[in-house]
């Protein structure tokens, strides 16, 4: 018997799409749309349902510390079960790979997005892309829910750091990450239509949050953005546009409201919009337990919230473990009429031309060829550059001395500071686990390390985490200290912050130091924090944001000497909390250091 010609890779995405449609039942159609949380995707639960897509939260692991071996055998047993189902539909399988594979331990840890932001390199973007595909496609991910092209307008905001910059123009030319995960799409390629290169090295994007998640008020996560649409199209949409003219595959919506409606429920903004006025075509997916969200406390009226999220416009529901009441709920929706099946098929259209696209079919298992990829040695070059070029240098000396690039061949110097020993906190939240956490988390070079390695053999570096005064009298003898410090790693709404302090005692040790030693100070933080009060003390001052793994090394090889700065603030310095929001372009803009600043040592060397 001939094959099915949804499974004719000859035949065109369209054909495939609607065959494979014409042949499946409302369950089938119902359980494409769901995705559920890795930890409760059981054989039985993929297979009985027809489950659509397996994703980890941030705190699922097979395993603590698990493998790149135990997650694509993981994903490869989903994926052995979905194939086996009637119609033999390939799972995708998505993960936060938002700064690199970052739930996995020895992955290349890139800088977060907020100094990549300050690096303002598109082609340093789209390397970072084919990097984090390759990573992730080793252990079986087609589906990174990345990039994060939120315009944020208020540092209070926990997810401050996941965006690129204020500035619209800015997180546009950022999103060009696409590129690099998905593949460059043909000239003739037509905008909304979702693009994977094929072969078998490319992945599908996330374009999230849509939208207008940055710019809620006073920076609360997940809380109500109030603008124009004028407004909110200027600064919050545009990045969409760009994502689509390059073929984002899925477009994550954002759990915030606009002028107090949830996003989840705006059938204007999601398929008015997104999908008849700018011919979106790929695949709106909702976020973590987004339709219980949309009500205070959540999932009040269950039955009710998920209508309004499907009959909005989405297609793929990100469940992640209550996947009975959402079966449920969907068949006494649809059997009552209160979902009109087109609207079903549309969403599982959208879905299926995804899994199309992106090769599923014809490739559905782990390439455990790409195995050596994971934590390359030359993807960890590239998250140094990308270290190197987000460093932003705010001070440098005083008067017309100035202190960088440092001497290495200094007799002693001091390294002091809660960060300047912690991959962890270099890290940031997303990183092994969704709020982050201190110490060896991963693989990487800390920052004190880094420092050691640059320095002259003959150069002592002393370590004090927190030196008191005693220490500095009885060590008076140091050339200079370098003081590293900053905030705490966090994730979203956790780490919404109206004080915006360092943390541990950061203020402390600068005071400590600094009253007392020449000294360079190095802020280890998701966005601007108050410095101000303290800024005098110093010497120097560098923001090194939270540059991942490779950060040691990076820093090192700046402060150096051996490159110059490159980092220009993708986002306003505040002098204090009671300004903000303060954004460039203002009036009364009053910043400590405005959008766009950054010095340079200029050295010849760059
Ligand atoms: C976040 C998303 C993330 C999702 C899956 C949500 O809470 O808002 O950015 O992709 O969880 O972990
Ligand atoms: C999950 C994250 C998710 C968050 C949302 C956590 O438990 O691990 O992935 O983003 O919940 O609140």
């Amino acid at each position: 018997m001939a094959e099915a010609p949804y499974k004719d890779a000859s035949l065109p995405i369209e054909a495939r799409v609607s065959d494979l449609l014409s042949r499946m039942t409302i369950q089938e159609k119902i359980g494409q749309m769901a995705q559920i949380d890795r930890s409760v995707a059981s054989p039985e639960v993929i297979r009985d349902l027809g489950i659509g897509s397996v994703l980890n939260g941030g705190e699922s692991a097979p395993a603590p510390g698990a493998t790149p071996t135990m997650w694509a055998d993981m994903i490869d047993g989903f994926q052995e079960v979905a194939m086996s189902t009637r119609l033999g539909i390939p799972i995708f399988y998505g993960t936060d790979a938002v700064h690199g594979h970052n739930n996995i331990v020895g992955a290349t840890i890139f800088p977060h997005n907020i100094g990549l932001g300050a690096a303002r390199d598109e082609d340093l973007m789209v390397r970072i892309g084919r990097a984090t595909a390759l990573e992730i496609l080793a252990t079986g991910v087609p589906f990174p829910f990345s990039p994060c092209i939120a315009v944020s307008r208020d540092p209070r905001w926990g997810r401050c750091y996941e965006s690129y910059s204020e500035d619209t123009e800015t997180v546009r030319s950022m999103a060009k990450i696409i590129l690099g995960l998905q593949g460059f799409p043909p000239t003739d390629h037509t905008s909304g239509y979702p693009f994977v290169a094929e072969g078998g090295r490319y992945v599908m994007g996330c374009a999230k949050h849509y939208t207008g998640d940055g710019g809620t008020e006073e920076g609360v996560d997940e809380h109500n953005t109030v603008a124009s649409y004028e407004d909110l199209y200027r600064i919050h949409m545009l990045p969409y546009i760009d994502a689509m003219a390059m073929g984002v595959s899925s477009v994550m919506v954002s759990f915030s409201s606009w002028n107090g409606v949830k996003m989840h429920a705006h059938r204007f903004l999601l398929t008015e919009i997104l999908k008849q006025e700018m011919s979106f075509q790929g695949m709106l997916i909702t976020d973590w337990e987004g339709v219980d969200r949309i009500t205070d406390p959540p999932g009040l009226n269950y039955t009710d919230c998920l209508k309004a999220v499907i009959n909005a416009g989405m297609d793929m529901i990100m469940i992640p473990f209550k996947y009975e009441r959402f079966f449920t709920a969907m068949n006494y929706l649809i059997s009552s009429d209160q979902i009109l099946i087109s609207r079903i098929d549309d969403a599982v259209t959208r879905i299926l031309r995804v899994k199309f696209i992106s090769g599923l079919f014809e490739r559905p298992m782990a390439d455990r060829s790409l195995f050596d990829m994971f934590g390359h040695k030359k993807h960890k070059e590239l998250a140094r550059e990308a270290v190197r070029k987000s460093l932003v240098l705010l001070k440098n000396g005083k008067g017309d001395e100035k202190m960088l690039p440092l001497n290495k061949n200094a007799p002693k110097i001091l390294v002091a500071g809660s960060h300047a020993h912690n991959i962890g906190y270099q890290c940031g939240g997303w990183t092994i686990t969704w709020q982050g956490s201190s110490g060896n988390t991963t693989e990487g070079t800390t920052i004190l390390e880094g420092i050691k390695k640059a320095v002259s053999k003959q150069t002592q570096v002393v370590f004090e985490e927190s030196p008191d005064e005693k220490f500095l009298r009885e060590n008076s003898d140091f050339s200079y200290a370098i003081v590293v410090v900053g905030e705490l790693p966090y994730a979203e709404f956790l780490g919404d912050s109206k004080e915006l302090r360092l943390a541990v005692d950061g203020e402390e040790t600068i005071k400590t130091v600094c009253s007392k030693v020449k000294c360079l100070v190095i802020i280890v933080s998701g966005r601007p924090v108050v410095i101000e009060p303290y800024v005098d003390m110093m010497e120097a001052l560098v923001a090194a944001w939270l540059p991942g793994s490779e950060a040691g090394n990076g820093i090192a090889e700046v402060i150096f000497g051996d490159f110059d700065f490159h980092g220009k603030l993708s986002r306003t310095w505040f002098r204090r909390v009671d300004q903000l929001p303060m954004n460039f372009g203002d009036p009364h803009y009053d910043p400590l250091y405005p959008f766009g600043f950054g010095l340079q040592m200029n050295i010849s060397s760059l």
